[in-house]
């Protein structure tokens, strides 16, 4: 195999250095700054997490509860960002949105000498929810709803702007473990395009934005949409069987299964299946649970392809009355704190990011001028 084919989309190449996240390494699996997945998304809150991989180290109660204080005080929209949201389509995909609000916003309240980085990662992480329901409530029924809420976490929050009211706690705790899940994932496609834009010393807002644009796309975390419509098509768990049979014989692409780097399995299923299974049984929605068990039993058995986290992320944002569209933008939001540590380590100790490419085009030819050919 040639030294390219090997390194085709960069797999396995080691691309720079990071102290945010260990990802499917040997002895320690996915970490954040040190701390096992399994232990942060069943003892911490997102808040907590977003914490850590930004300021390095877990805060302590007073820090928590300022730092969550500060986040609500920062969920506010400017009203020409409003006004912005307001003239995008109704049909617009989501994730267009907010790649559109992020810039909008980096417009509005520039980084600067008045506004660090730090400032910049807490508006962002408090504002995306706000522009994503704002935009979503307005286009869908003409509403210009308020962005301000009590609840003090972000899950809780979202769940409020989006049905009206305060969330039930299953709800709540369930999409909380999401965006812990969702948080960071090392040099992923969506980090790394926010790195290579920090590199060139733009600002955080259009590396944010590069990340909106890279994570938008199916094969990383437009994925968990593709999910959610692929079990929709089937109406029992044997129409599914059939139906994604039919679908590898054709070799497509499942999507929500296989990965990068994880090779027998992806170490944040376990808990987000969980909470899906819990979510099915309290809704009553088994069935359409059991569709999706059946798919994941079905992709090991014909290619032991396992489940990524985007698979039961789908079902888990379904059964709490999430639609389809938000659920990429869910993993921007949380994803936000991820990109945020990764633009700030890269700022720290930057060098512009310019790899090298083979070239396979024409030999060296001659140019005629347009009217001598
Ligand atoms: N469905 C069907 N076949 C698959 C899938 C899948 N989801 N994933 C991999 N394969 C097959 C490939 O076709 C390939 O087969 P081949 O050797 O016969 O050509 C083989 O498994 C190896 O796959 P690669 O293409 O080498 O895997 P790669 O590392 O390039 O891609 C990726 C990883 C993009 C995640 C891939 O598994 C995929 O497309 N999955 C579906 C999209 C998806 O779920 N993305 C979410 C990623 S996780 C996240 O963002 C949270």
């Amino acid at each position: 195999m040639s030294a390219t084919k090997k390194s085709g989309g960069l797999a396995g190449v080691v691309a720079g250095q990071t102290a945010i996240c260990t990802v499917g390494k040997e002895g320690a699996g996915l970490t954040y700054r040190g701390y096992a997945i399994e232990d942060l998304a069943e003892l911490a809150t997102f808040e907590e997490v977003a914490y850590l991989l930004i300021n390095e180290r877990l805060p302590n109660r007073k820090e928590l509860r300022e730092y969550r204080r500060r986040l609500m005080a920062l969920r506010g929209l400017p009203s020409p960002l409003k006004a912005v949201l307001e003239l995008l389509p109704a049909d617009t995909h989501p994730m267009d949105v907010l790649r559109t609000g992020c810039s909008a916003l980096g417009c509005l309240e520039p980084e600067d000498k008045s506004r660090n980085q730090y400032q910049v990662a807490d508006r962002l992480l408090a504002v995306f929810p706000s522009m994503l329901l704002y935009w979503f409530q307005f286009s869908r029924h003409g509403r210009r709803i308020e962005t301000q809420t009590d609840d003090e976490q972000m899950a809780a929050h979202f769940l409020h702007l989006l049905h009206g009211k305060s969330g039930n706690d299953l709800h709540v705790r369930a999409l909380d473990a999401s965006l812990i899940l969702y948080a960071e994932h090392e040099f992923n496609a969506s980090t790394f395009s926010t790195r290579i834009t920090t590199s060139t010393l733009a600002d955080f807002y259009s590396a944010t934005t590069s990340g909106i644009g890279t994570l938008r796309g199916p094969l990383h975390g437009g994925a968990n949409e593709e999910a959610m419509a692929l079990i929709q098509r089937f109406k029992s768990p044997e129409q599914a069987e059939a139906g994604l049979m039919a679908m590898l014989a054709k070799k497509e692409l499942i999507m929500g299964f296989g990965h990068r780097v994880y090779k027998s399995s992806d170490p944040r299923s376990a808990s987000i299946k969980g909470w899906a299974k819990r979510l099915a049984e309290a809704t009553g929605e088994t069935e359409l649970y059991r569709m999706f068990e059946r798919v994941e039993a079905v992709m090991w058995r014909e290619k032991k392809l396992f489940p990524n986290l985007d698979f039961y992320s789908a079902a888990a944002y379904h059964f709490c009355g999430i639609p389809t569209s938000l659920f990429t933008p869910l993993f921007v939001i949380s994803r936000t704190s991820g990109w945020s540590a990764h633009i700030m380590e890269q700022r720290a100790n930057n060098r512009l990011i310019r790899p090298t490419a083979d070239y396979i085009g024409p030999t060296p030819r001659p140019f005629v001028p347009i009217d001598k050919r």
